[in-house]
């Protein structure tokens, strides 16, 4: 598929989110947030949902935890332009509170048809319940983050091999030296297999 096509698959994609009404939370957002970033990328980052700011401005991981993200990126060399960033939820849960399940079963096939869309060589998984769902697409079983975090795990989603890589949620680590010290080992990690890819 070439870019163009993409790019308008992705527009098609924000015209149905902008008008979704599958689960309840389309009544307290302000804006919906599909995705920021290439549709060429070959490493796509799924985070959980849209936060305060990220509701506001309709753009992915601009808040606090974003800034850190970006502050990791940055210093492994990974520029926010060569990457597409996305969440599990396109709408932002009051107060922050966890996504429910059915929440995520009504979301999840643009999260599907953005991944399907741009075939990432590598998934970053942030977080707990972003990488509970790719585990789970995957069937491979999932207990803690803890247990998951900086490795790679290979699967097979479309016709050649996509690596996933969990990693501890950049908002668990805004006040945690030691988790901000593994998500830097995971997007280390990254920056590595991009470069042994050659993508
Ligand atoms: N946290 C997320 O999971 N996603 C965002 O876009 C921002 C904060
Ligand atoms: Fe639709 Fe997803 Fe928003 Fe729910 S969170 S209203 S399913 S776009």
């Amino acid at each position: 598929m070439d870019s163009r096509t993409r790019i308008e698959a992705l527009q098609q994609l924000m015209d149905e989110v902008s008008k979704c009404r599958k689960c309840n939370l389309w009544r307290s957002r302000r804006n919906p947030v599909l995705g920021d970033g290439s549709v060429e990328a070959s490493i796509v980052f799924i985070g959980e949902a849209p936060g305060y700011w990220e509701d506001i401005k309709g753009k992915p991981f601009v808040g606090s935890a974003g800034k850190l993200l970006d502050e990791i990126l940055r210093e492994n060399l990974i520029l926010r332009d060569e990457i597409y960033i996305t969440n599990v939820l396109k709408c932002r849960p009051p107060e922050n509170r966890d996504p429910r399940p059915e929440e995520i079963a009504a979301c999840s096939d643009y999260l599907e048809r953005q991944l399907d869309l741009i075939r990432p060589k590598i998934i970053v998984t942030l977080g707990r319940h972003s990488t509970a769902y790719i585990f789970s697409r995957a069937g491979i079983p999932f207990k803690s983050i803890g247990d998951v975090q900086g490795r790679i795990y290979e699967v097979k989603f479309w016709e050649t091999k996509t690596y996933v890589v969990p990693s501890y949620h950049p908002a668990a680590a805004l006040y945690n030296a030691k988790l901000r010290d593994e998500i830097g080992n995971a997007i280390r990690l990254v920056g590595r297999m991009r470069g042994e890819l050659g993508i």
